[in-house]
């Protein structure tokens, strides 16, 4: 995809810098979904991945999977400011698939402390899948909390706040299809 800046004039406005462009994420989730059909080979995995910032990266992850694969999504919110610093979340949208026996791969668009991570991940583990595994898109590794291993990595990020392909701020710039930096003035107080 050859996109850039200029494409998005009204979006871009208060982008400061592209820290991924379109193309090298394009390449690099596709070189995810060749491991993962290689590795899953026979075995039917369940993805499953949370709304909203997910969005994006599972629909091409999806499309360059090439084994048989199902899919399907969890929503969360937090409670409050404190039970997310926590780690603690509500589900507001549960699993309509039965994870026993299932070989699950969980997709996750960025982990930063890894905190929502951990408690997803316990609440699934508890429904007794076959197995369990992370794909996550951008590792932003400086802030986390608790060590998860993930299977599959796309890129490491350095401590930034970065928008796009799914990651918002306020709910907008999820549709640009790179990842940038904002600048300093579209932050809201
Ligand atoms: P954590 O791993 O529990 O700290 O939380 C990760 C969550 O914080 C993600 O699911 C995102 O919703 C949000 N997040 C973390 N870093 C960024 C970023 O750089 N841009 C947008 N959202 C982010
Ligand atoms: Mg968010």
């Amino acid at each position: 995809m050859n996109s850039n800046l200029s494409d998005y004039p009204e979006l871009t406005a208060n982008i400061k810098e592209i820290v991924l462009p379109a193309d090298a994420i394009q390449k690099r989730v596709s070189e995810l979904g060749t491991a993962i059909s290689h590795d899953y080979a026979g075995k039917n995995p369940l993805l499953v991945g949370v709304l909203k910032g997910v969005l994006f990266f599972m629909a091409d992850l999806l499309r360059s999977v090439k084994i048989p694969v199902a899919v399907d999504f969890i929503a969360i919110s937090s409670y409050s400011p404190e039970s997310r610093n926590q780690g603690i979340v509500h589900l507001a949208k549960d699993l309509e698939t039965p994870l026993v026996n299932r070989h699950v791969l969980f997709v996750e668009d960025v982990i930063d402390t890894g905190l929502t991570l951990n408690y997803l991940l316990r609440n699934l583990r508890a429904r007794q899948p076959a197995s369990l595994e992370v794909c996550v898109l951008f590792n932003k590794p400086e802030h986390r909390l608790i060590d998860i291993p993930l299977k599959y990595k796309g890129f490491d990020l350095p401590d930034r706040f970065v928008v796009g392909y799914g990651l918002d701020y306020q709910e907008n710039y999820r549709n640009l299809p790179f990842v940038g930096l904002l600048r300093p003035q579209a932050f809201i107080e």
